[in-house]
């Protein structure tokens, strides 16, 4: 089978788009609340534990699932009621058997509710935390921690750094499993275990019909044709999926279907925006070059070095040249009331298309976080992106007042 390079980049930042801001912490006393839910008062000495020892590891292991944003399997750990209230399972913490709380079996990894879910915490966090649920959940009196997504000021962060785009590129072990017969490739195995630790069986194979359906669908975006679908069926040659694959990923619907994703990311669009909305001629070429690129299997790098510089890099290729379309995709105001606002804004829509493309996501959280007044001055990768974007400029001809203030 080919490979798919595009396909994979594609899909991949697909996954990593969702991205969660990383959040600083903060303390938030919503009222004095002299009283515990339990009628314990804590020590000072306690207090600080909690504080400086037991906050961070909240904060930088959990809070991402179980803190203000997010609440998974019904739990939030950001405050000591919402803790022992629980989640969908029960209570987190029982002041009563702290050893039974549920919160220490997940962090232990004794069955299989197991947190955090990337892997086990150090073991010095784990005593921490066990110290902390059996010195009975000491806690600030009266506070739910919040995130300000603004704490950090685009500081690289030690946590940012382990953020997994960043971190070398490992083969994992691939887990035992009890069904061996079941897997045919590595990855099954990673499916199964992950089953079997539920208890789950997998679903039976799927019938020839609904394979070639499913393949067809998701290469093609489209549904076979009965002729494709008779060929299939009628092919009992061992290699005839493999050489169905390999037909779908040649058709030149490959190419429409999964170039759709990235004109999706590079914010295509045949008209500027505004009230207007006026056409943008000859917008269809970009969006041909896209589904030319995936059906031609065009190395990453060199698709993503033609749209930014393209006209530098091999100006006598017309593809190439074209490809430079990227830079008019964006929101293209014809009456700009602010000129010299308005070509901020379209350093700032590059700048805030292309990060996340290159640099994935914390530069593109920096974007987000300033106001585009001030392209970040302290993000030095950012600093260079705007300066890069400063060299493209998108037409003004035809623009009422266009760079006239
Ligand atoms: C990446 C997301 C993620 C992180 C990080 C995470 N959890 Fe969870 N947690 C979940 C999900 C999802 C569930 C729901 C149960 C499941 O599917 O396993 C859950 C469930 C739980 C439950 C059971 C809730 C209930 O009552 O059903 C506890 C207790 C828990 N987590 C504790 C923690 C602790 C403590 C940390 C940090 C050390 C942590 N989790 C970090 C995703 C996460």
């Amino acid at each position: 089978m080919k490979s798919r390079q595009l396909r994979a980049v594609a899909a991949a930042f697909l996954a990593a788009l969702p991205s969660l801001l990383a959040c600083a912490v903060s303390a938030t006393a919503d009222k004095p609340a002299p009283a515990i839910a339990s009628g314990k008062q804590f020590t000072a000495a306690q207090m600080a534990f909690f504080e400086k020892d037991v906050l961070p590891i909240l904060q930088a292991n959990c809070f991402k699932c179980h803190g203000a944003g997010k609440s998974r399997g019904g739990l939030r750990l950001n405050s000591r009621d919402t803790i022992l209230k629980g989640g969908d399972t029960g209570p987190a913490v029982s002041l009563d058997k702290p050893d039974e709380s549920l919160l220490l079996r997940a962090i232990h990894y004794k069955d299989n509710l197991q947190m955090p879910p990337g892997g086990k915490l150090p073991q010095k966090h784990i005593e921490t935390l066990t110290r902390w649920v059996k010195e009975g959940l000491p806690w600030t009196p009266g506070t739910t921690v919040v995130e300000r997504p603004d704490d950090k000021g685009g500081r690289i962060t030690e946590e940012s750094k382990n953020y997994w785009a960043y971190r070398p590129v490992q083969r994992p072990a691939v887990p035992a499993v009890k069904d061996r017969a079941w897997v045919r490739t590595p990855v099954d195995a990673f499916v199964l275990a992950k089953l079997e630790a539920k208890g789950l069986a997998p679903s039976p194979p799927a019938d020839r019909i609904a394979l070639v359906r499913r393949v067809t669908y998701d290469l093609t975006g489209l549904p076979p044709s009965p002729e494709a679908i008779d060929a299939f069926l009628k092919d009992d040659s061992p290699d005839a999926y493999e050489r169905l694959v390999d037909r779908l990923l040649a058709s030149p619907h490959y190419g429409e279907k999964w170039g759709r994703h990235w004109l999706d990311l590079v914010r295509f669009a045949e008209t500027n925006g505004y009230e207007r909305d006026g056409p943008k001629p000859f917008a269809w070429r970009y969006r041909d070059y896209v589904i030319k690129s995936f059906n031609d299997d065009k190395p990453y790098d060199r698709f993503l070095r033609e749209q930014l510089a393209g006209d530098e890099i091999d100006r006598d290729n017309p593809e190439a040249i074209i490809a430079t379309g990227y830079y008019r995709l964006g929101l293209w105001d014809d009456e700009p009331a602010d000129p010299p606002q308005a070509r901020a804004d379209d350093f700032d829509d590059i700048v805030a298309t292309t990060s996340p493309l290159a640099l994935q996501r914390h530069a593109r959280d920096i974007v987000a976080l300033q106001p585009h007044r001030h392209l970040p001055a302290q993000a030095g990768r950012l600093g260079t992106g705007a300066e890069a974007a400063r060299g493209a400029h998108r037409r003004t001809a035809g623009r009422h007042d266009a760079d006239r203030g």
